[in-house]
């Protein structure tokens, strides 16, 4: 490249910069003045690059691609994203990790996250899922203290799995998710080998006003690979960042990962006589119940152009629900609606969807104004409604998602249907979907957990947890432990 056309740096201002190695001083061998303004606004830059970690799903990927549409759901909603066959909509999807901070290996035992933003013609659509269709939890008055558990210990600063048996005894509700925590999809391969799933239970309402709940699921289409407990303890030794870098790689190569949509659509009046309850988080709807039908699919081709603009910085919010989707009595993800934007606020900035990632690819007319870097405003539009000068209208003809509700203000858990417990369902993963290999993989994952660090009370109640999923479990974990089985 010839001289001419080589950049000059400049300081933030454009104004172009004498040096990049020297600072300005009183002869060479100083002090340094104060007028060095290139100097100093370097310093202070780099002080201020870091934003919060996310509080949870911290060490994450993320790349773009398209959702299309394979088949026809207007029957079922009237979002037009999935208003006709082949139709394409961009998304963004952030997979992540979710206990560990920014720096941890990303082959750790743990859920993943799988968050889409589908950028729509009604506005941004986003599902934030993970790579499980439950959860530990049903209710988001214990999701802190979920965490906390999962997260350091105050005094030691170290991951405990004292705390985690502690509290996963105490909330037997957490028996599904943990069971699969504890089998190889705990520890996937890579991101494009494992499944992504809504998992809530959502609202699809169709152009007549028709409503039924539904579940998403994305299968993948590279089939699902999981690492063994040795293998994904050996990667995070090798390579901490190995699934961001099979991701990034992938794509650079042109091997474009894809996931298939497939939904589980229930008529809204079969809900309440369902032999489980639809809205509990911990449970599936068996397949042989609502059968999947195939939606669409998933294909992410590109890799953002800078990890901290657009990886960073994304922002995706359950509450970001278009005309044709809503929320269910899911009382997790109704709390879910208020949490995301209320950390994004605090985390990023009030305009964080002002950022190229997080803002919709449609006009925005609302009566928010000002705050902090927002830089897109609506010139000398009315800053109040009513008003009498032009300014948007909302459409009273649009109908909110609704269902009918009726009863006392408590603090109770879900009223049970005929089937609900909490270790059923998790029976039935191990006596009717894991291999004998699976099986054997789960109690070893199990009693290497164990073995780190948990105190002889916590185990009982841990023998006894996993005598209530089978007795074939606690049986596998004291024999692996040495300890006698309580059953
Ligand atoms: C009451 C329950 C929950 C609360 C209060 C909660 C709260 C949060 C918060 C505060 C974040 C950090 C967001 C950020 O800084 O960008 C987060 C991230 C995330 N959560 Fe939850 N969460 C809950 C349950 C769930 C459930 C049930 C799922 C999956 C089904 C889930 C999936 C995710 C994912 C995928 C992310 C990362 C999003 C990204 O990639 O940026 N969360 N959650």
């Amino acid at each position: 490249m010839s001289d001419k056309h080589k950049k000059v740096t400049t300081t933030d201002a454009g104004i172009p910069a004498s040096s990049d190695e020297l600072s300005l001083t009183v002869g060479p061998n100083g002090p340094i003045l104060l007028q060095d303004h290139y100097l100093i606004q370097k310093m202070a830059q780099f002080n201020r690059e870091r934003v919060p970690e996310r509080v949870v799903h911290a060490k994450g990927g993320g790349a773009h691609g398209y959702f299309e549409v394979t088949a026809d759901v207007t029957p079922f909603t009237k979002a037009k994203f999935l208003s006709s066959v082949g139709k394409r909509t961009p998304v963004f999807l952030r997979f992540s990790t979710v206990a560990g901070e920014l720096g941890s290996p990303d082959t750790n035992r743990d859920p993943r996250g799988f968050a889409i933003k589908f950028y729509t013609e009604d506005g941004n659509y986003d599902l934030v899922g993970n790579n499980t269709p439950i959860f530990f939890v049903r209710d988001p008055q214990k999701f802190q203290d979920f965490i906390h558990s999962q997260k350091r210990h105050p005094v030691t600063n170290r991951r405990d799995h004292n705390m985690q048996w502690d509290f996963w005894t105490l909330s037997p509700e957490s028996a599904h998710q943990v069971s699969f925590l504890f089998t190889d999809r705990g520890t996937p391969k890579t991101w494009r080998h494992m499944n992504g799933y809504g998992s809530h239970t959502f609202m699809w309402v169709n152009a007549d006003g028709e409503k039924f709940w539904v579940k998403y699921h994305f299968k993948t289409n590279q089939g699902i690979e999981n690492f063994t407990d040795a293998e994904a303890k050996a990667m995070a030794a090798e390579d901490p960042d190995y699934h961001l870098r099979d991701l990034y790689e992938a794509i650079e190569n042109g091997h474009y990962p894809s996931w298939t949509l497939e939904m589980q659509i229930m008529p809204l009046a079969e809900a309440a006589d369902y032999r489980f309850n639809p809205f509990d988080l911990t449970k599936v709807w068996p397949h042989g119940d609502y059968p999947p039908i195939t939606v669409g699919r998933l294909v992410l081709n590109r890799n953002p152009e800078n990890y901290f603009a657009e990886v960073e910085q994304a922002a995706f919010e359950p509450a970001n629900m278009v005309p044709g989707i809503g929320p269910s009595p899911d009382k997790m993800l109704l709390g879910r609606l208020f949490s995301y934007p209320d950390t994004h606020r605090y985390r990023i900035g009030t305009n964080y969807l002002q950022l190229p990632i997080n803002q919709p690819q449609v006009p925005v007319h609302s009566y928010n104004k000002d705050g902090s870097m927002r830089y897109r405003h609506n010139g000398d539009q009315p800053v109040y409604a009513p008003n009498s000068f032009g300014g948007p209208h909302a459409d009273p003809n649009r109908q909110d998602p609704s269902w009918f509700v009726a009863g006392e203000i408590v603090r109770s858990a879900y009223t049970l249907h005929s089937e609900d417990d909490d270790f059923g369902q998790p029976r039935t993963l191990w006596t009717k979907v894991l291999s004998e290999t699976d099986k054997q993989h789960m109690v070893n994952n199990l009693v290497a957990h164990l073995k780190a660090g948990v105190r002889p009370d916590i185990i009982d109640r841990v023998l006894e947890y996993w005598g209530k999923v089978h007795p074939g479990i606690s049986a596998g974990i004291a024999e692996g432990l040495g300890v006698t089985a309580v059953v």
